[in-house]
């Protein structure tokens, strides 16, 4: 029996996912897993029984995934899972951009007691609010991911010229990115050509404040920005310095702080992008199974801080060893399974350039007692287990 911890509300449906294996608490003292969607654990101290997190979400900055990785603990999310949730939100963004959508209906409230005068009052006033279409504008998509890609798609069948910039293109997005795409090898392209700017990156320290005050410039006059990745991504200080100048005529984001929050042409939206019934129930079930696989199986699906490593199970044994990426490591653990007498069936090792942990998985016919501690007590073992 596994125990998994809670540490936010997860959809039931997310949860039912779990098979019976699965104790699920919100106050486990020594969980085998956690779930969890926003709650900080920057400062949270993990119980040694810990083998993974599972992030219910895509962002995964209120986890400390390198020290995690450096305790042995694998860090998941759930990258598209809330995809389409976040690409509607995005077409909202892009309409809230244009017309002062809001500041119309709050000024319609306001003239709530005019009673047979308000007819005439909005035909009158509705000038204050009114802005361009979004067909024939340029959009530029930053990040072609899940979302990025999706929204693309959506904003080209709006008849939107769309520029779209991704170093890295996921398989998952291009599978979603349409033909008309016009990809752009850089993101100068992306700021001088486009009405409108889309940012759709996980937010890492490469990231902070990717629209600065050096993007801004680069921008048309007239842009409109929008933000329903990570607030950090956009340096408030040059976005709010681009509103008063008129460089910017709009910045939508999901993520509100005292800065932002009442300044005309910025619309708050209090972080709803992936708050649908659907996408909390994709990532629920999507981080469950995540857990599933690896505490089960040692199959890792969509880790943050690990490299991918799938292998399908035929033998008895399996030993599953977080190491350090660093020269000798097979030899070591291969050279206890010799000296033990164990016979290896199976094999896949995963590391990848820059990520200081890789993994293992051996399939074994037979163990023998101790082995995966005497496989933990060698140099740069981060942690080794079988299952
Ligand atoms: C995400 O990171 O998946 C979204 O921003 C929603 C969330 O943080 O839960």
């Amino acid at each position: 029996m596994f125990t998994v911890k809670t540490l936010n509300n997860i959809s039931p449906i997310g949860l039912d996912a779990l098979t019976d294996n699965y104790a699920v608490s919100a106050d486990a003292a020594a969980p085998d897993a956690i779930l969890v969607r926003s709650a900080k654990m920057h400062d949270y101290a993990f119980n040694p029984e810990l083998l993974c997190i599972a992030r219910a979400g895509a962002g995964v900055n209120n986890i400390p995934i390198e020290r995690c990785a450096e305790e042995g603990i694998v860090v998941f999310n759930t990258p598209g899972a809330n995809a389409e949730s976040v690409k509607e939100m995005a077409i909202c963004a892009l309409l809230l951009a244009s017309r002062d959508i809001i500041g119309g209906i709050e000024w319609v409230r306001s003239i709530a007691d005019k009673g047979d005068e308000i007819a005439a009052m909005v035909e009158k006033g509705k000038s204050a609010f009114v802005g361009p279409e979004l067909k024939g504008k340029s959009l530029g998509v930053i990040g072609l991911g899940a979302i990025g890609a999706r929204l693309a798609a959506a904003a080209e069948a709006l008849g939107r010229k769309v520029y779209g910039y991704d170093p890295y293109l996921s398989v998952d997005g291009s599978r979603h990115r349409s033909s008309c795409i016009i990809h752009a090898t850089d993101l100068g392209t992306i700021y001088a050509k486009c009405d409108y700017i889309s940012i759709h990156v996980p937010y890492l320290p490469s990231t902070k404040h990717t629209i600065n005050a050096e993007a801004i410039a680069q921008m048309k006059p007239g842009v409109r920005i929008l933000n329903l990745a990570r607030g950090e991504l956009v340096d408030d200080d040059a976005l709010l310095a681009g509103i008063d100048s008129c460089k910017v005529a709009a910045y939508v984001t999901d993520f509100p702080n005292g800065k932002l929050v009442g300044v005309p042409h910025v619309v708050c939206i209090p972080h709803l992008s992936a708050s649908t019934p659907e996408s909390e129930d994709n990532c629920a079930v999507m981080a469950a199974r995540a857990i599933m696989d690896y505490l089960e199986n040692g199959n890792i699906t969509n880790s943050v801080n690990v490299p991918a490593a799938k292998l399908d199970r035929n033998s008895p044994y399996r030993l599953c060893v977080l190491h350090k990426n660093v020269p000798d490591m097979l030899a070591g653990i291969t050279g206890i399974l010799g000296e033990e007498g164990v016979n290896i069936d199976n094999m896949l090792s995963a590391g990848k350039k820059n990520n200081p942990v890789a993994y293992t998985i051996i399939d074994m016919d037979s163990t023998v007692e101790g082995l995966a501690d005497k496989v933990a007590a060698l140099d740069g073992i981060i942690r080794a287990r079988i299952i």
